[in-house]
């Protein structure tokens, strides 16, 4: 597995690269990458709260009902996530937290959110354990992910540029979100691979406590 960046790098070089996300993001977007994220967040239901929140892409998405709390390591990607909301005329708690050791107490939201990052988390199965920790029992852990592709000819160019790829942002594009969701004992409902099998789209609850 390609090495990530360490912790405190990856904050700052989310905070150098905020101003430039939406952009390279742009491609991705417009080729589905927004409708999988519409059709996941359609789920969302009561007190959120989204994991490493980024720009705020996802903010747009939610249903209106939902009570919006976001966490993200870079404040540059944060103040970016916040002018979104404001230009939403959305209310949402932002702070600035290690998705690895969440300050929320046990059973604290009905929806746990997390999109594209398990990939540049450092422990993605402790991320995870978290995830669940402050979902209530019966809650949803919403995941979009990519991973990588279960084509093998595009599996093998993943692991074979893995390493470069992961040196900018930290980024390890081939991990395996369905492995990860697993290790950390998360009750799978239900899992879709789309895009050549790069993205995963993940409804899972909570381990029994
Ligand atoms: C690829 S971006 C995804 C942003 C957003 N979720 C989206 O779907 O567009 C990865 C995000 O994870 C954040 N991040 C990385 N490691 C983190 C950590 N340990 N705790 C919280 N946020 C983290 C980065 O700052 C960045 O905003």
């Amino acid at each position: 597995m390609a090495k990530s960046v360490p912790k405190q790098e990856i904050g700052k070089n989310y905070n150098d690269f905020a101003s430039k996300y939406d952009k390279a993001e742009a491609v991705p977007e417009f080729l589905g990458l927004n409708r999988l994220r519409k059709r996941l967040l359609s789920q969302a239901e009561g007190a959120v709260l989204e994991i490493a929140v980024g720009t705020g892409r996802n903010l747009q998405y939610y249903p209106a009902e939902c009570r919006i709390s976001a966490v993200d390591i870079s404040d540059g990607m944060l103040g970016f996530a916040k002018k979104k909301a404001d230009a939403l005329g959305l209310k949402v708690d932002f702070q600035s937290m290690d998705a690895e050791a969440l300050s929320f107490k046990d059973d604290s939201f009905d929806t746990v959110v997390d999109t594209l990052s398990t990939c540049t988390f450092l422990d993605p199965v402790k991320a995870l354990g978290e995830m669940a920790r402050v979902c209530k029992p019966g809650g949803k852990i919403l995941l979009l992910e990519h991973g990588r592709s279960n084509r093998g000819w595009l599996g093998r160019f993943q692991d074979w540029r893995a390493e470069k790829h992961a040196k900018q942002l930290g980024c390890v594009w081939n991990k395996e979100p369905q492995d990860m969701v697993m290790d950390a004992g998360l009750h799978v409902i239900s899992a879709r691979q789309s895009f050549l099998g790069i993205f995963h789209t993940i409804v899972a609850s909570p381990p029994a406590r």
